[in-house]
């Protein structure tokens, strides 16, 4: 068993070769730049040569915070360092699109945070210019990387519980709207913003569903005009389905995040860390029981990287990994269309109160 762990966790560790780094700049300084981009590219000694933001005292404090070298008056000052090779996008989503068309079209290589954009349209735009200028762009999932979720991926990628039947996850916790002044006057919030980390890990595990249904709830007085509280469900074409449920107006005080697949042959079971303390978070749990690698039962993996800040190691690693080797990153913008389009038709069903089928 331990052997077999062994391999899961060789495929879930973060390390950058030297031979794949490549100098990074950054636009934006918010909160998530300063408290997960940044810890996590020093951990993995990369390079970010600059930073912008257009609020550029708090560019400022970052690059001297964090000891990067130089504060870009403008993204087209940036855009035109000809040593930036990667431009790491990380401000509100309805921000995210222009500058993703003037990197692309700079023949830089992109990573844009979640979502790149609320529309499909522009998503599939997007992913077309990226791919016309032959740059590497990825969408900054980097759910995909973080241990619980990766080792887990790994466990039923090798077979380990025979056929996947059902993948669910369950979030109840509180989270302070109101540390994002943008996120104010969201109509479409909770998935768009949050849970599209779930939603995208949903189609990673299962694949393209052919049906969903979602609801959405508010709770009185809360700081956001859009939704805070989503159940969704999926059907599959091989009659497997998945649940995603994220309320984030717990007033319990008993933050948690639960998620399970469940296959002929076993199961897995995990906690997600991150949302117990949000951003500090405590590290994953994952358990699985198997027979097909005879586990005797419920058996621990053991977790030692934490979403917040190592699995951004991971988001950008891939993308630095492609422009090395011609790989695809784990979560290239071509794949991120299917997960922009899976949210919108998310909302479309909490708008009409109807199943949205794909035709799969
Ligand atoms: N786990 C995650 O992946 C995760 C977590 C939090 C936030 N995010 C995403 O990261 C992005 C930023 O979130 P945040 O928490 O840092 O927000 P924030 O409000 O703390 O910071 C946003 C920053 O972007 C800057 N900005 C806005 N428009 C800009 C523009 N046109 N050019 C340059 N700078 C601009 C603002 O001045 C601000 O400094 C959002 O898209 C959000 O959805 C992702």
């Amino acid at each position: 068993m331990i052997d077999l762990f062994a391999e899961v966790s060789a495929y879930c560790r973060l390390a950058v070769p030297e031979e794949y780094k490549r100098p990074i700049a950054i636009v934006g300084a918010g909160g998530i730049v300063d408290g997960a981009h940044l810890p996590a590219y020093r951990l993995a000694g990369l390079e970010v040569v600059g930073i912008t933001d257009i609020d550029l005292t708090r560019a400022r404090e970052v690059a001297t915070r964090h000891g990067i070298a130089r504060v870009y008056a403008t993204l087209e000052e940036l855009l035109a360092d000809d040593r930036v090779e990667v431009v790491d996008i990380a401000v509100p989503v309805t921000h995210q699109p222009p500058i993703f068309r003037k990197a692309v079209a700079a023949g830089k290589h992109v990573l844009a945070q979640k979502p790149f954009t609320t529309n499909p349209e522009t998503a599939r735009e997007l992913a077309a210019l990226a791919a016309e200028a032959g740059v590497v762009a990825a969408v900054n999932q980097q759910m995909r990387f973080d241990e619980g979720i990766a080792a887990a991926h790994r466990m039923v990628e090798s077979g380990w519980l025979g056929t996947v039947t059902s993948f669910s996850l369950s979030v109840n916790v509180f989270t302070d709207w109101s540390q994002w002044e943008w996120a104010q006057a969201m109509e479409r919030l909770e998935i768009m913003v949050h849970s599209i980390h779930y939603h995208d890990a949903v189609r990673w595990f299962m694949g393209e569903p052919s049906s969903v249904y979602a609801v959405a709830g508010r709770t009185p007085g809360q700081f956001p005009v859009g939704e805070t509280r989503t159940t969704s469900t999926y059907t599959f074409p091989d009659g497997s389905s998945a649940f995603v449920y994220a309320n984030h107006m717990n007033a319990g005080n008993d933050n948690t995040a639960e998620f399970r697949i469940d296959g002929t042959e076993g199961a897995i079971r995990g906690t997600l860390g991150l949302m117990y303390d949000y951003p500090g978070g405590r590290p994953d749990t994952l358990e699985v029981t198997s027979t097909v690698v005879a586990t005797d039962g419920w058996v621990p993996y053991p977790v030692t990287q934490r979403w917040f800040p190592h699995a951004f190691i991971g988001s950008m690693g891939s993308v630095l990994q492609a422009v090395a080797t011609g790989s695809t990153p784990r979560s290239a913008v071509s794949d991120n269309v299917k997960t922009v389009e899976l949210v919108d038709a998310l909302y479309r069903s909490m708008d009409t109160n109807e199943v949205v089928h794909f035709g799969r």
